[in-house]
């Protein structure tokens, strides 16, 4: 299936950053306006890192509504959330403890519990119980942000893995043989669910990648995790920094 992404490059990773944040911003601001509340969902990694700063130095001028808005997480490590690997504490450090959110509303992914599938099964109902379904099956987010391995991975939805053909959980725990660790994962259906998804992937070791998830070559594009991301009813934004267009041709606007 072609791709439906509307994609954006920018000259640097700090101006693909700069531009990564003005739609966050603008999704959490319109979102709050029109709908009260806003259920975003933080991806991990190292990318983010100065996305999430950049967030939260504006967001101390107050632009963005931050009490309004629910914080869950795309995927975890099998660490405690005090860990230096551990996607929650990289959030919390760079941009929930600079920004006017209620702490309620943070939502961490107990991905180091003892019992780890019924963990992912209680974070499920968390987002059940506080997201809205919109009247289908599946709670919406307002806004999924995802990050992408050279693998092609995004949270941790890896190659091959069974999880990838998950149809009826929207959170799964797996053990990742690649990485000799568990993780906790946002599934397809509920990253699909989504009404924004924004694809933030910079630096020349994912070009090749990149050029994939953009081409056309169908049998390549499906060994890649993250063209599993399709919002049924939503906008996907793939914002790039022009190491990581390279590959694929694309030059900043
Ligand atoms: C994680 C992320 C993962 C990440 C990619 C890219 O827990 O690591 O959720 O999916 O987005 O691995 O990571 P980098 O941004 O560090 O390249």
């Amino acid at each position: 299936m072609e791709h439906q992404y509307e994609v954006f490059v920018e000259p640097s990773a700090e101006e693909a950053t700069g531009l990564a944040s003005k739609f966050v911003k603008s999704i959490l601001s319109d979102t709050v306006l029109h709908r009260g509340f806003c259920y975003l969902a933080l991806a991990g990694g190292t990318t983010p890192h100065g996305l999430y700063l950049r967030l939260a130095a504006d967001g101390v001028s107050g632009d963005v509504p931050w009490q309004s808005v629910h914080v869950f997480f795309g995927d975890e490590r099998d660490v405690p959330q005090d860990h230096i690997g551990s996607n929650f504490l990289m959030a919390q450090r760079t941009l929930l403890d600079h920004v006017p959110i209620n702490l309620a509303h943070i939502h961490p992914m107990p991905a180091d519990a003892e019992d780890l599938r019924n963990a992912a099964a209680e974070y499920e109902n968390t987002i059940r119980q506080v997201v809205p379904c919109d009247g289908g099956a599946i709670p919406r987010f307002d806004l999924v942000l995802l990050g992408m391995g050279a693998d092609g991975h995004t949270v941790s939805l890896f190659p091959g893995a069974d999880v990838l053909r998950e149809t009826e959980r929207l959170v799964a725990a797996h053990f990742v043989p690649v990485l000799g660790r568990k993780r906790m994962t946002f599934t397809y259906p509920l990253i699909n669910a989504a009404r924004n998804v924004i694809l933030f992937v910079t630096g020349s070791d994912k070009a090749e990648t990149i050029a994939h998830v953009l081409g056309h070559d169908a049998e390549a594009r499906a060994k890649l995790p993250v063209c599993g991301v399709m919002p049924t009813a939503g906008k996907m934004k793939v914002i790039l920094d022009a190491d990581a267009a390279r590959a694929a041709n694309l030059r900043p606007q």
